[in-house]
C-alpha cells in the first residue's frame, strides 16, 4: 500500500527519492508523487501510474534539492490521478505533505475550513492536513504539525516540509508505519526499511502519537503532547541483495526458490532433537502458561489466514487443544469469547497489517495474551504482542506470499509440537515429527525440481478461465491458498473447496473446461478424494492432480499429475504448496500479468 520515503542531507535529495520509491513498489500503488525544496520553493510534480511515469515527465530536469518528500499512492479517498497524487499542499504552496492511512474525519473539517475560505483542489482526505498545519503555522512547523494532529482522527504516516524551514523536515505516525533511517550527515525517513536500506541500516521506529523532527545532522522525537522521546536505535540485519531479483525474472519466482533455506531459517535452533519438542524462546510465556491454555484462536488475513487454518488443523490434531480461526476484519468488530485461558495467536506477514492489528488491539484489550507470527522485525504487530515468534523468512517483495506462507506452516508446526509434547504427545511421536520437519527443506527442494514439468501444465491450460482448487482434511486450506494464488496475479477465477462439499454448489461448474487442481496426496482420505475425483470425470472435468510418487491408480483417473514425494502428513501442507505457487506463477507469466506488483492489490495493507 502507500509508501513514503523523505531525504535530506547533502547529496541530491530526487534520485534517493526515487530509487526509495521503486524499493516500494512492491507495496502497490497507483500513482507517484515528489515535493522537492528546490531554490527557495517548493517544486511538486505527480503522476498517475507507474513511477517511470514521474520520472518521464521530469525527464532532462537535474534538480539540485537536497531535500524533498516523495510518495506512492494507493488510491482510497478518490480516484487514482494526477491531482489526487500526493504530496498535497495547503492555499499558499508553503508546505508539501505526503501520508500513508485514512483521516477519518475528513469531511467534518474539510467543511469547517471551506467555511473559513479555504479552497480544495482533491477528493482526497489527506489535503486537508496540509490546510491544516498551513492554518496553524506560525514559524515552527513542528509546533504546527503537532496542532493539526490533534484535530485529526483516523491513521496517518505523514512526511512533511516546508519552504521556511528547509534544513528540516517533520514526520509524525499513528497507525501506520514510519521510520527514521540514520545516515552520516544525512538522514531518511520511509514508510518501509526497503526504501533506505541502501544508505544505511541504521534505524529509529517511530511508535503511534510520536513525531520526529529531522535534519541532515540530527533529529529528535516528541510525542503529541510535547513530551521527548528518548530514540531507540536498531540495525537492520538484512542487505540491499535481499531484495534484488537475483537473477530471477521476478521476486515472486526468486521467493519460491528461497524456501529451502527460509524453511531452514525458520527452525533453525528450535528443533530440539533430545527432548523430541520444540524450542521457541521469544513466546515469553512460562512453561504453566503454556501448559493451561484451554483454548487458542488464530486471526489473519489472507494467505496469512490460509496459514492460520492449516495451524488449526496441526494444533488440534497433536496437541489436542481447540482452535478457532477467524478473519481479523471480522474479529476486530465481533463480540469474541476470551477468556484467561485463552491464546490468541496473530499470523501477519507484514506485521502490519490493519485488521490484524486491530484484531490483536481487540483481544489485548479483553485480557488475551497474544502471541504474533510476524515476518518483519520490529514491525507494529511484533513489538505490540505479548511475545511471538519470528519467522525468518527475508524481506517478501512479491505481493502474493509464498515464501512466507512456508514459514508461518513451519513455526505453526513448532507450535504444535511444543504444546502437544506438554500434554498427551509421546517422545516417539515428537521425535518423528522434530525429524519431519528437519526434512522438509530437501523435500522442497525435490519439489522444485519439477518447475519445467509445471511450466509445460501451465502452457497447456493458460487460456483456461475459471479453475476448482480441491482438498480434503489439511490439504483443504492448501486447496484455498492454491485458488487465492492463482486468482491473485493471473486474474483467472480461482475457487478452493473441500472436495467433497463440491457436489453441494461447485460441481454445477464442471465441464470439459473447467479444469480441477485436486490435492490426491497417499494420505488418511486417499480414498476419498478418489471418489470425489470420479465425480469430476463423470462430469467430463478436467483433472490436474497433486499425487505421491508413485502412485499409477491417480494416472488413471487424471489428465495431469504432478507427483510431489512421499512425506509425513505433518508436513503436507508444506510440500503440496509449492506446486501450486510454481503453476500460478507460470500461468502469471504466460498470461502477461504484472506477476510481482498484480493490479489493485498491496502488500502490505494498512486501511481497513
Ligand atoms: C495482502 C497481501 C497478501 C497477504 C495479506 C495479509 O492482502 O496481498 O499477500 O497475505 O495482505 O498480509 P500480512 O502481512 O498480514 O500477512
Amino acid at each position: 500500500m502507500c509508501g513514503i520515503v523523505g531525504y535530506i542531507g547533502p547529496r541530491k535529495a530526487y534520485p534517493i527519492l526515487i530509487e526509495g520509491l521503486k524499493r516500494q513498489e512492491y507495496r502497490g500503488y497507483d500513482s507517484a508523487g515528489v515535493a522537492l525544496i528546490e531554490n527557495g520553493e517548493i517544486v511538486i510534480q505527480k503522476s498517475a501510474g507507474k513511477i517511470a511515469a514521474l520520472e518521464d515527465s521530469l525527464e532532462g530536469h537535474d534538480f539540485e534539492a537536497n531535500s524533498g518528500i516523495a510518495h506512492t499512492r494507493w488510491a482510497t479517498h478518490g480516484e487514482p490521478n494526477d491531482i489526487n497524487a500526493h504530496p498535497h499542499t495547503g492555499m499558499t504552496g508553503k508546505i508539501a505533505v505526503v501520508h500513508n492511512g485514512i483521516i477519518e474525519n475528513y469531511r467534518a473539517l474539510r467543511e469547517v475550513l471551506k467555511r473559513q475560505g479555504r479552497i480544495f483542489r482533491t477528493e482526497t482526505d489527506t489535503e486537508i492536513i496540509a490546510h491544516l498545519i498551513e492554518e496553524y503555522y506560525e514559524g515552527n512547523l513542528l509546533q504546527a504539525v503537532r496542532r493539526a494532529l490533534t484535530q485529526v482522527e483516523g491513521t496517518y504516516g505523514i512526511a512533511v516540509i516546508c519552504i521556511d524551514d528547509p534544513d528540516s523536515m517533520v514526520a509524525a505516525r499513528s497507525g501506520s508505519p514510519l521510520v527514521i533511517g540514520c545516515g552520516e550527515g544525512e538522514n531518511f525517513v520511509a514508510s518501509d526499511v526497503a526504501a533506505i536500506i541502501r544508505h544505511t541500516n541504521r534505524v529509529v521506529y517511530l511508535e503511534d502519537g510520536e513525531l520526529a523532527e529531522v535534519s541532515a545532522s540530527r533529529f529528535s522525537i516528541t510525542t503529541l503532547d510535547d513530551v521527548i522521546v528518548t530514540p531507540h536505535l536498531q540495525e537492520i540485519s538484512w542487505s540491499l541483495d535481499m531484495i534484488e531479483k537475483g537473477g530471477y525474472d521476478h521476486f515472486m519466482l526468486k521467493e519460491i526458490f528461497e524456501q529451502p533455506e527460509t524453511l531452514k531459517n525458520a527452525m533453525r535452533g528450535r528443533l530440539n532433537f533430545e527432548e523430541a519438542t520444540a524450542r521457541l524462546n521469544g513466546l515469553n510465556l512460562q512453561f504453566d502458561e503454556l501448559h493451561h491454555i484451554r483454548r487458542i484462536i488464530i486471526t489473519a488475513c489472507g494467505t496469512s489466514w490460509h496459514a492460520a487454518l492449516i495451524g488449526e488443523y496441526l494444533i488440534e490434531e497433536f496437541a489436542r487443544i481447540p482452535v478457532e480461526v477467524e478473519y481479523a476484519s471480522e474479529f476486530r468488530y465481533r463480540s469474541p469469547i476470551i477468556d484467561a485461558d485463552t491464546l490468541v495467536l496473530i499470523i501477519s506477514q507484514s506485521g502490519e497489517t490493519a485488521d490484524t492489528l486491530a484484531a490483536m488491539r481487540e483481544a489485548k484489550r479483553k485480557g488475551a495474551t497474544c502471541l504474533g507470527i510476524c515476518n518483519v522485525v520490529g514491525s507494529t504487530i511484533a513489538r505490540e504482542s505479548d511475545g511471538g515468534v519470528y519467522i525468518h523468512a527475508g524481506p517478501e517483495i512479491g505481493v502474493a506470499s509464498t515464501k512466507a506462507f512456508t514459514s508461518q506452516m513451519m513455526v505453526l508446526s513448532l507450535i504444535t509440537i511444543l504444546l502437544a509434547r506438554m500434554r498427551s504427545m509421546s517422545y516417539e511421536k515428537g521425535e518423528e515429527l522434530i525429524k519431519a520437519l528437519n526434512g522438509v527443506p530437501e523435500q522442497v527442494k525435490k519439489v522444485l525440481s519439477l518447475n519445467d514439468e509445471i511450466r509445460r501444465l501451465a502452457e497447456k491450460y493458460r487460456d483456461k478461465n475459471n479453475f476448482l482448487y480441491l482438498g480434503r482434511g489439511i490439504n483443504f486450506p492448501v486447496a484455498l491458498e492454491g485458488a487465492l494464488k492463482l486468482k491473485e496475479i493471473s486474474y483467472i477465477h480461482a475457487e478452493g473447496y473441500p472436495a467433497a462439499e463440491m457436489k453441494h454448489g461447485p460441481i454445477a461448474l464442471i465441464d470439459e473446461n473447467m479444469p480441477a487442481v485436486v490435492l490426491a496426496p497417499k494420505d488418511s482420505v486417499y480414498s476419498k478424494i478418489i471418489s470425489n475425483m470420479q465425480e469430476i470425470k463423470a462430469r467430463k472435468g478436467i483433472i490436474i492432480a497433486i499425487a505421491t510418487e508413485g502412485d499409477k491408480e491417480i494416472a488413471e483417473l487424471a489428465d495431469e499429475v504432478i507427483y510431489i514425494p512421499q512425506v509425513n502428513d505433518f508436513i503436507l501442507p508444506i510440500v503440496g504448496i509449492i506446486p501450486l505457487q510454481l503453476l500460478a506463477y507460470h500461468m502469471a507469466v504466460l498470461r502477461r500479468c504484472d506477476v510481482d506488483q498484480p493490479r489493485n492489490l498491496a502488500k502490505s495493507v494498512t486501511v481497513e
